[in-house]
This record gives C-alpha cells, structure tokens and sequence, in this order.
C-alpha cells in the first residue's frame, strides 16, 4: 500500500499546558520543544501570544531556536491575537498562525453571542489577516463536532478561499464516536468544493476516552494532520497522545494508509521529560509510555516472550526508546563529562554561570546517589533554571518519626532574606513538615494533589514530588526531588506557594473573543 504523510501537529506547549497546573516556564518550553524537533515532529504549537507576556516570550524562544519543525501558535479569530502571534513568530525558520473561531449553535450562542454571519466574516477576515504574516495558516471550527453541518461546509469553503491551507475540526468537549466523527469528515471533504486545496486536521480531546480512537477514525476518512500532546496532557481528561496515534499507525500500518515521520526512539525519553517538567506522572499501565507497557507478569506471558517474542509483544521496547537509559554519571565524573551528556540530551546553557550552577547541584547529587540518570539529570536542570522568585526558601529542616510516637517537624524558612523557625506534629512527617511551614507562611491554599513518584529505579533514586494547590481559583503545581522524600516534599510545596506568589496569571483561548 502506498502511503500518505499523516502530518504530527504536536500542541504539548499549548494544549497540553492548559491542563490545570501544567504551566512551563520559557526554558523548559524551549527544552521540550528541542526534542520535539529531534523527534522529528512536524508542527510545534509553542503557545497561545498574546494570552501573557509569558507566553509571547515562550513562543518567540521557540521560534528562534526551532530550525526543523514549524513553529505555530494560536490566535482567537481576532486582529490583535493575530498580530501578536504575527510578531513572536517572525524569528521562525517556519511559522504557523493557527486562528479559531467556535461554529457549534451552543458555543456561538451563548459563548460568542454572534450570529452566524459574522463568525463566517471574522473567519475570512482572521485567515486573510493571518495570511499577512505567515503564507501557512491553520483554521480551526472550535466545537467543530457539534457544529451544522451546511455552516462547517460554508465557513471550511470559505476559510480555504481566503488562504487557510489547513481545517481543524476539533472534537473540543470530546463528545464524538469514531464512526460518526470519521464520516463527519469523509463527507465534509467531499462536499466542500475546495476541500483538495487543504489539509484536514483532527484534534480531539479525551472525555469519554475515545480521543485517539476518534482521531485516527478521522485518518480512515481522508484527515492528514493530528493534533496531538505528549502523554496525552490537556484539558481536563487530555488531549489525544502523540505516542498512541504514532505508534498505531506504525503498528499498525496493514490498516493506515499513512505514515510518520517521527524518530519514535524518542518518544519514552520526551514523555519523561514533559512528566517531569510538568509534575503530571505518567500511570503505570499507560499505552507506550507506562513503566508497565512492556512488562510481563504473568508466567504464561514470559514463557512465550522468551520462546519467541511476537507472541505476546506486538511493538518492540527499544523502538519507542525503552531500555536506552544509560548510567551516565557519577561522584568523579568532571565538567566536560557532564556538559557532553547534557549536550546528547540536547541541553545547552547559555552562559558559564549556568552551567557551574547545574554542576555544583550534580555534584551534590553525586554525593548522595551513586548513579546519575539522564532523569536525575533533566530534573537538576529544570530546579536550576526555574524562574520562580524564591519568597520562601529551605534553610533548615528536622522530622522525627518513630513507630509509635507522633511525628514532628520543625522548620526553617528563608523568608524574603528573614529566618523564620516554626513545629509542628502531624499524621506523618510530611504532614508534619507541611504543618510547620503553614504556621509561618498561612497561605489560606486548598491541596489538590500530592503525589510522590521515584524518578529512576531503585531504593536510591529520587523521589520526585508533586503539590497542587489553588488559591481563590488559581492553580499551580509545584515540583520538588531530592533522595530524601520529606526533603522532596517540603521542596515541592515550596516552589507550588512560590510560584503563586509570583502570581502569572494567563489567559484561556476559549474564553471569549
Ligand atoms: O479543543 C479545541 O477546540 C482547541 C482549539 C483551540 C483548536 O484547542
Ligand atoms: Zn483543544
């Protein structure tokens, strides 16, 4: 069978990011968007412009260091959305404006309160003014599988005539089935009269759990772009993932009549990166990418893994990059040793400075754990360039817990360059060292999450730490790793209240116009 490109629109940075608490800094965005670009991934959605002044930044690093992949990013059917992404893409090798408007009754009743007629004039008018900018521009019908279909057909025809070369229709509320979303799409292609001047783009989220199973539905029917994240992050049940969607029409490449072009060798070591950049672990039993996907436990299974492997393995671990960790480093390892390893893992540090920072942190590591992983690696350099301003900072800490006693903690924070000592006892002794620190710092914070995670193998590894907390509606997660899980604990519940002080707030693409 001859195959077709099925372009990979990853939107990790975009989507992805809107999970709630999911925020990245400018640094670390520019680091997942480096593997992506190794990975071979076709379009970089780097951010939404003009949502802050963060993100703007985020997506003019990305589009300068990015030299592979386009880099796009999104713009509510407005002028100044565009024009703002307009102006943070103008350093890119390649750029995307990816403009959307909502074209279901409901959404454009009630959320943009407009008629019809004039989300079809705004369409046009976003696409054309896009078209100034950048000659590749993505058009999106948000709420697009809940849309009429005479009004997709209009608006789609009408979008490619004004220069869109590519029509997303989201399944933005994850309401569709495969076998209805498919044929939503062979139709719209077959009715839109200009349907061969464009590609057809999915992107579906995952509320009922069919969003991979809905996108490559659409494949079947003639898309040839999906939008897809890393582990499937996203809005509230995520987005479709990347690694799934690549990996069936890999594996399966008997039914697709499409193909890649990603380095799937790299798909475990981007997960883990993004994991760990974000704090949102990945489950066990993930397809692909769990710590399970490719372990057999049962004694049948093994059997017939060990006589001939394809009885119970349909993809091989080491082809989506399992089992490459290397032990890179240890206590003697030097400089140069570490600054290569970070270069193999795509990491460069700007200035001198930097690098001896991250060094002094490794070699502090290396003092309290034999093997140093390319994880523990990633995770050192995700604290050291960190942007949070530190209100509150360790300078000491003592947990006592013994079977049969009530555990204590007793504290001291580096507040705004005072030292301030507080104890306190509790169920455990993070629960005790937490207590502590909200007798200094009295935040009035709801803990949405804890969660600890050991970021490589073995009883020495780090535990890596994660700590959701809101406060009057603002979320953010903070991480903290060290070999000494309290240690780690306090150190993620640290950097979540330092990072809602620091207070970034962003806007939401799909809120309002
Ligand atoms: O889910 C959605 O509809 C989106 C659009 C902005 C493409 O994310
Ligand atoms: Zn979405």
């Amino acid at each position: 069978m001859s195959k077709q490109k099925l372009v990979i629109f990853d939107t990790t940075l975009r989507d992805g990011e809107q999970s709630p608490g999911a925020s990245m800094t400018k640094d670390e965005k520019v680091r997942i968007a480096k593997m992506l670009e190794k990975m071979r991934v076709d379009v970089i959605e780097a951010g939404f412009a003009i949502a802050s002044e963060g993100d703007f930044k985020a997506v003019k690093a990305v589009a300068d260091v990015v030299k592979d992949s386009t880099v796009c990013s999104l713009a509510r059917a407005v002028d100044a959305d565009i024009d703002r992404a307009g102006e943070a893409l103008k350093g890119a090798n390649s750029s995307r404006i990816h403009t959307f408007i909502a074209t279901s009754p409901i959404h454009m009743k009630y959320k943009l309160q407009m008629e019809p007629e004039k989300v079809l004039e705004r369409a046009i008018r976003s696409v054309k003014r896009a078209r100034q900018y950048t000659d590749n521009v993505e058009f999106s019908l948000e709420d697009g599988s809940r849309s009429e279909f005479d009004f997709m057909c209009r608006i789609t025809e009408a979008a490619i005539n004004a220069g869109a070369q590519t029509i997303n229709v989201p399944d933005t509320v994850g309401y569709g089935e495969p076998e209805e979303y498919g044929a939503m799409f062979k139709r719209l292609i077959e009715n839109v009269p200009n349907s061969d001047k464009a590609i057809f783009s999915t992107h579906c989220h995952n509320d009922l759990g069919l969003a991979v199973a809905n996108s490559l539905a659409a494949v079947m029917n003639g898309v040839r772009q999906v939008e897809c994240t890393i582990n499937g992050l996203g809005e509230r049940a995520g987005n479709a993932a990347l690694e799934e969607i690549v990996m069936a029409v890999r594996t399966r490449r008997d039914v697709f009549p499409v193909e890649t072009n990603i380095v799937t060798e790299h798909i475990v070591g981007t997960s883990r990166l993004v994991s760990g950049i974000t704090g949102f672990p990945v489950q066990p039993n993930k397809a692909i990418v769990g710590a399970n996907a490719f372990a057999h436990e049962s004694g049948i299974h093994q059997d017939g893994v060990l006589k001939h492997r394809e009885t119970y393995e349909i993809m091989k671990a080491e082809d989506v990059g399992w089992n490459t960790n290397k032990i890179v480093l240890g206590k003697h390892s030097g400089r140069a040793a570490v600054k290569a390893r970070f270069e193999e893992l795509n990491i460069t540090f700007d200035t001198q400075e930097q690098l001896n920072q991250v060094f002094e942190r490794f070699k502090a590591l290396a003092d309290k754990k034999h093997e140093i992983f390319d994880e523990d690696l990633q995770r050192l350099v995700s604290e050291a360039t960190e942007q949070v301003t530190e209100t509150y900072g360790l300078a000491y800490l003592n947990v006592a817990s013994r079977t049969g006693e009530v555990p204590q903690a007793e504290i001291t924070l580096n507040v705004k360059g005072n030292e301030l000592v507080a104890s306190a006892t509790g169920s455990g002794p993070v629960d005790a060292a937490y207590k502590a620190i909200e007798t200094i710092v009295k935040s009035r914070t709801d803990l949405l999450l804890y969660s600890v995670n050991a970021i490589t193998k073995g009883t020495e590894s780090q535990g890596e730490v994660t700590v959701r907390l809101e406060f009057e509606g603002h979320i953010v997660n903070g991480v903290g790793s060290d070999t000494d899980i309290v240690v780690a604990s306090v150190k993620a519940y640290l950097n979540a209240l330092n990072l809602l002080e620091a207070g970034a707030s962003r806007s939401h693409p799909q809120h309002g116009v």
